[in-house]
């Protein structure tokens, strides 16, 4: 199976090591920071709400069931998308790694069509369904604040 997963670029710092006529001098090129993720959270510390995950089936039953299964377990059209097995594909990314997956690759049939809140919903009903406890706030629906939650293995 392919898998796209979402993380910074890396390697830039190559392309300015060939510059002639700097020889005389120490290479100026720095170690690439490879995307440092600032994560704040994990997946144990409540990142997302019942009501929300309970939203988030309802996006589920109506785009993405059809393939992945009533219960997220795949299909012969699809692979499960919930629990350990699939979840330790995933463990010390952040989260907004998975939301980028999946918005620009699912639902197959028309990818990008829900709008981020619906993404994020959907999300917060995966870790729902995958023994990830629910807490206070929910989930926000915005990449840079998922990156802060780091994906851990359920207890
Ligand atoms: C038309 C069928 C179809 C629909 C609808 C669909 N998917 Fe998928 N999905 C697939 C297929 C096929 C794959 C495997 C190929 C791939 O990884 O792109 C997949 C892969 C995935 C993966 C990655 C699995 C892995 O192991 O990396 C996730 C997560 C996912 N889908 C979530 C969703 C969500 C959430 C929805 C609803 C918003 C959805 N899909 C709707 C067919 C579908």
């Amino acid at each position: 199976m392919k898998r796209l997963v979402v993380v910074g670029s890396v390697g830039l710092a190559l392309a300015c090591a060939s510059v002639s006529g700097l020889a005389t001098e120490r290479s100026a090129v720095e170690p690439v920071a490879a995307a440092a993720q600032e994560t704040t959270s994990t997946l144990l510390d409540g990142v997302f709400t019942a009501a929300q995950a309970r939203r988030g089936r309802r996006v589920y039953s109506r785009d993405c069931a059809s393939c992945h299964g009533p219960e997220m377990k795949g299909g012969e059209m699809a692979p499960g998308i919930a629990g350990s097995s699939f979840m330790v594909f995933w463990t010390e990314l952040p989260v907004g790694s998975m939301f980028e997956r999946i918005k620009v690759s699912m639902p197959e049939d028309g990818p990008g069509r829900l709008t981020d809140e619906e993404y994020t919903d959907v999300l917060a009903f995966i870790l729902d369904s995958s023994d990830y406890p629910a807490g206070e706030t929910e989930l926000p629906a915005d990449k840079a604040e998922l990156d802060k939650i780091m994906i851990v293995a359920a207890e």
